[in-house]
């Protein structure tokens, strides 16, 4: 009797130190439980701190996108502070009869302070055929900072109504959309246009010119069309001087040549260079040659009469006296 109950006391003892063989179980069960817990756990943790390094990774450069915009904008200040600093030390108040005898020595003073190529004498040129011409209606493709269309404007603007539009995008994808030279296109691809078109602008108000010159700033494409569908609007003159690539040079011609009215003048830029070898042999086939100017092999260009388009009158007449001839034989 003490025996036995030695023994139910011993495996009441085992139980309680050891538990049973169910609540053994029990117990694996719950620590595989706890373990695939902290598995999940873990890989949840891994997870987020994926996000973590994914977010932080974008807020980083997010930051290098903010400082580059604030350096631009730091740039962009600058230009604006050195041009209203230029516009204190230029003289660029245009004689008040721009037409007058003084006007080739103030384009001679003006034109070193503007960006671009033109020549005093394509300047002094440009001017002339402006002076000469019938009409108000003048257009410039590829303006860049306004070198050869503010003295075209200088000339236009004591004309009543006189409108001069500039057409250019300025900007740097649309300069090289199309290929010319390596070392060319690497250059259009690097200029600061927004610069450029900055240095046009204040150059177009020191002129007193706000009132004559029109900005068009689109792709000479895209203007077109605009003007095509202004119906019946015709240029006077047309000064083209836009990319230099072959294909668009000769788009420009061609193209725009309709929107000048019949007797106007067209303007070509560069008719030495290669590319736009199209685009000259184009005109000299459709149109007049007003006069063709090689200054040297970096300078040439030629304005272009269009040819005034037959009289509706004459044309009937003739279309019913072949008609009849031909019904009498
Ligand atoms: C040679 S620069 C013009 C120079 C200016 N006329 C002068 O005499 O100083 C050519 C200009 O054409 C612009 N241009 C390039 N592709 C063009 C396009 N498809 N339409 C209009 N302008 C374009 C360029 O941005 C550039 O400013």
């Amino acid at each position: 009797m003490a025996a036995f109950k030695r023994d139910m006391s011993m495996s009441s003892l085992m139980d309680r130190v050891f538990g049973s063989e169910a609540d053994n179980a029990v117990v694996k069960d719950c620590t595989s439980l706890l373990e695939q817990q902290a598995v999940m756990y873990q890989a949840m943790l891994a997870g987020h701190e994926a996000v973590i390094r994914e977010t932080q990774a974008v807020v980083r450069a997010r930051e290098e996108t903010v400082r580059e915009r604030e350096a631009v904008v730091r740039e962009r200040e600058a230009v604006i502070d050195a041009l209203r600093a230029g516009q204190n030390t230029r003289s660029l108040i245009a004689p008040a009869d721009s037409t007058g005898a003084d006007l080739p020595a103030y384009i001679s003073a003006l034109l070193p302070q503007l960006e671009g190529w033109c020549t005093l004498s394509k300047a002094l040129w440009l001017v002339e055929l402006v002076s000469n011409m019938s009409g108000t209606r003048i257009g410039e493709i590829g303006v860049y900072g306004g070198k050869s269309l503010i003295p075209m404007a200088l000339a236009a603007r004591n004309r009543p109504g006189a409108m001069v539009y500039a057409i250019e995008p300025w900007s740097n994808s649309v300069a090289v959309e199309q290929a010319t030279s390596a070392e060319n296109d690497q250059w259009w691809r690097e200029v600061d246009l927004n610069k450029i078109k900055l240095g046009f602008v204040s150059a177009v108000m020191d002129c007193g010119l706000a009132g004559v010159v029109k900005l068009i700033e689109l792709p000479s494409d895209e203007a077109r069309c605009a003007f095509q569908a202004m119906r019946g609007y015709r240029f006077d003159l047309l000064h083209v001087d836009g990319s230099h690539a072959e294909g668009q040079a000769l788009t420009d011609v061609k193209d725009w040549l309709p929107l000048v009215a019949p007797g106007g003048i067209l303007v070509l830029d560069d008719i030495g260079w290669e590319t736009v070898t199209k685009a000259r042999d184009y005109l000299r086939a459709t149109c007049d040659v007003i006069g063709e100017v090689i200054e040297d092999k970096n300078v040439s260009y030629g304005a272009y009469r269009t040819r005034p388009a037959p009289r509706a009158q004459e044309f009937k007449t003739e279309t019913w006296a072949n008609m009849l001839s031909e019904v009498l034989a």
